[in-house]
């Protein structure tokens, strides 16, 4: 599996674990960066993933920043993108069972370490439903 991870400052030390998470998953992944805990915006970042993700250069994008709104937000801007902001495992099994979500925001002030990485490993493994589920994953494609 392709993955596409990025962060902000307030997500970078959270993103540098979970490159270890998929290297133990066996996912292959181009992380975009931030390098360091200096400051940047947010939204420079998720774009990046969200564009790696609509051309097929990934299978689903990782943002992690303070709280995962902003860069769900910004990545949702990107037509082709269901950014799904996740605070818990069983969000992350119905952000794909339910709205085959394609980018996992990530919170790393506000989501301890342990409950991101199975969030991670929930989403990462777990498939669309479709049926009813896409009728209504179309409408909101209808919306872009
Ligand atoms: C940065 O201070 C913070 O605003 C950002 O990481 C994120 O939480 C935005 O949604």
């Amino acid at each position: 599996m392709r993955i596409a991870i990025a962060s902000d400052h307030g997500g970078f030390e959270t993103k540098q674990k979970l490159l270890l998470v998929l290297d133990e998953l066996g996912c292959t992944y181009h992380d975009f960066g931030c390098d360091s805990e200096e400051s940047v915006d947010y939204p420079d970042y998720a774009v990046l993933v969200a564009e790696a993700v609509v051309a097929d250069e990934a299978d689903f994008g990782v943002l992690v920043c303070g709280t995962g709104i902003g860069m769900a937000i910004a990545a949702n801007k990107v037509h082709g993108i269901r950014a799904a902001n996740v605070t818990s495992p069983d969000f992350a099994r119905l952000a794909r069972q339910h709205n085959n979500a394609n980018v996992l925001t990530l919170s790393g002030r506000f989501v301890d370490f342990d409950t991101n990485r199975q969030i991670l490993e929930v989403f990462l493994k777990t498939e669309f439903e479709g049926g009813r589920h896409k009728r209504r994953v179309d409408k909101i494609r209808s919306l872009e």
